[in-house]
């Protein structure tokens, strides 16, 4: 990368890389879990689900997008290999074996808590240190957030269609 665009970090870029590659590795499982999630959804507003698990997952490519183009900015390489994502996530990766979509709903807002997480100790370890690391970082979390909240609306629109407040 651009040598003065290296010297202004005031971390150890090879400890800042790392972090960033995990991030990547939990975008990619992210956009997985969410991609075929899609695909097998079963039950109760079946399409309104499917329709925000889609966008999500491009969401979150666009967020390993991010992510990769600035490790490479710092002199890193992303991850070359799927077979590495298991060894790097934070997150993890939960398989929709069941498919129903509360069950659905229920693994990717624990996914999204977890990605708050990992972009809110980022911001923090490159506040003041890293201004474009902490930009790309607070670009993402804005949308990690809004991905909770839509999928934790459409739980509670679910839980109260399957059991309507007694009137
Ligand atoms: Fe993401
Ligand atoms: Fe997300």
């Amino acid at each position: 990368m651009g040598t003065r665009g290296r010297e202004i970090i005031g971390l150890e870029v090879d400890e800042l890389l790392k972090l960033l590659n995990k991030a990547f590795a939990d975008e990619w499982l992210a956009y997985y879990q969410y991609w075929v999630g899609a695909k097998v959804a079963k039950g109760p507003m079946k399409d309104a689900i499917i329709a925000e698990l889609t966008l999500h997952a491009t969401e979150e490519l666009g967020h390993a997008d991010l992510v990769s183009n600035r490790i490479i900015q710092l002199g890193g390489t992303p991850l070359t290999t799927p077979k590495e994502w298991f060894n790097w996530t934070n997150c993890g990766y939960d398989a929709p074996d069941d498919p129903y979509v509360g069950t659905l709903l229920e693994q990717n807002i624990k996914a999204e808590q977890c990605a708050i997480s990992v972009y809110d100790s980022l911001m923090k370890l490159t506040d003041g240190k890293d201004p474009v690391t902490y930009n790309i970082a607070l670009q993402i979390i804005e949308q990690e957030v809004e991905h909770e909240e839509d999928l934790q609306s459409l739980l509670e629109d679910l839980e109260l269609m399957l059991h309507p407040p007694m009137r």
